[in-house]
């Protein structure tokens, strides 16, 4: 019978060599003394692993501490309030990691007797614990042969294995996990997982790796092609759209004119200024929106700048108006004269508040 193409991919990744080097340098260099280090603990090793997500280990160590001095053991977790596990957990960030903490140790209570499962596939099911995660409660605690591919391991790989190809897509990650897969040793897993960890941490780093002390700089692709610094592939920025507007400042002493916006749309309901299409024509724009409210005595451009929305960018262009003689407006307009004093109080739009009052403050009006 022959292979699977996935068996003779992983059949392709085998390669003893590798994890010799990362255990034999994590004996001699690695990490022993963390306060989640020699300890088989499941409970520790579980809740240091959730704290280590996404959160660096200086940042862990003094929650990990008080936490564990309040809440010894799995029993007295489950059986605390959720304010009381928030409080300890408060400063950390990242809170669905408290709330499904204090659920997860409630599960295995209930549904496992108190005791960690070992099998990563039952500990993933458990709110909290993702593949990386399960693996490296299964292999700390247990000596489990279970593959981790966190953020820092991403890295580690993607730069020794010349990896192109953003790490946060399927396409990339999943022959990853192949391959993490099929470099575990057969022995002395607990080393050479805290090894990937704390070569990702503390020599392949992002912004300055440590390359002349690597115990993998012989077989780094990166490095051999000068790539350490690409590698691994940053997640690519979703470009967002730009618009432009014009705004008109239109001045007459020491008041502006604004205009109340729609309920709808960007800055809803809030009160700004007069906007125009900056595609058309400028001069026939403020000519047109200014002749209701009096007679153009001078336009000038000021300084353009750019806000930024969740889904786009505006680029907003405003020209300062000054009015020879003000005309009375209708009373049921949509438009209003505002006093300087008054500005700081009206409901503006940020950008346009800071517009303002950089206007008025030129005009010695602020
Ligand atoms: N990051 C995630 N797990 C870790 C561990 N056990 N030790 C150090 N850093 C980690």
């Amino acid at each position: 019978m022959s292979a699977s193409n996935s068996e003779q991919d992983i059949g392709r990744y085998i390669d003893p060599l590798f994890s010799d080097a990362v255990i034999r340098w994590q004996k001699q260099h690695g990490r022993h003394t963390l306060p989640w280090q020699n300890t088989r603990d499941p409970y520790r090793v579980w809740l240091s692993e959730i704290m280590l997500q996404q959160t660096q280990v200086t940042a862990v160590i003094p929650y990990y501490q008080k936490f564990m001095a309040r809440f010894p053991d799995l029993q007295s977790l489950a059986e605390a309030a959720s304010e009381d596990v928030m409080s300890h957990w408060a400063g950390l960030g990242y809170y669905t990691r408290a709330r499904n903490l204090h659920r997860c140790a409630q599960r295995v209570m209930a549904e496992h007797g108190g005791i960690f499962p070992r099998d990563p596939l039952l500990l993933e099911d458990l709110p909290g614990i993702g593949r990386s995660t399960a693996a490296a409660i299964a292999a700390f605690s247990y000596g489990v042969r279970a593959a981790i591919l966190d953020g820092n391991v991403k890295r580690v790989f993607a730069r020794v294995f010349g990896i192109d190809g953003y790490p946060g897509t399927k396409l990339i990650e999943v022959p990853m996990w192949q391959r993490a897969v099929a470099l575990l040793p057969e022995q002395g897993v607990e080393s050479y997982t805290q090894g990937l960890m704390d070569l990702g941490a503390t020599l392949c780093t992002r912004s300055k790796p440590s390359c002349t002390l690597c115990p993998l700089a012989q077989r780094c692709v990166a490095l051999a092609t000068n790539r350490v610094a690409e590698l691994p592939v940053r997640k690519p920025k979703k470009t967002i759209p730009e618009k432009q507007t014009g705004m008109l400042v239109i001045v007459d002493r020491d008041q502006v004119l604004l205009e109340q916006r729609p309920d709808s749309g960007i800055w809803g309901g809030l009160l700004s200024l007069p906007e125009f299409d900056m595609e058309q024509d400028i001069l026939s724009s403020v000519t047109r929106l200014s002749a209701p409210f009096g007679v153009v005595a001078s336009c000038e451009p000021l300084q353009s700048f750019q806000h930024v929305f969740t889904h786009f960018k505006l680029q907003i262009s405003p020209f300062e108006i000054k009015l020879e003689r003000r005309l009375n407006m209708a009373a049921q307009s949509s438009y209003i004269w505002y006093s300087a004093e008054k500005l700081m109080d009206a409901p503006l739009p940020a950008p346009v508040k800071k517009l303002l009052l950089a206007v008025f403050r030129q005009n010695d009006l602020f």
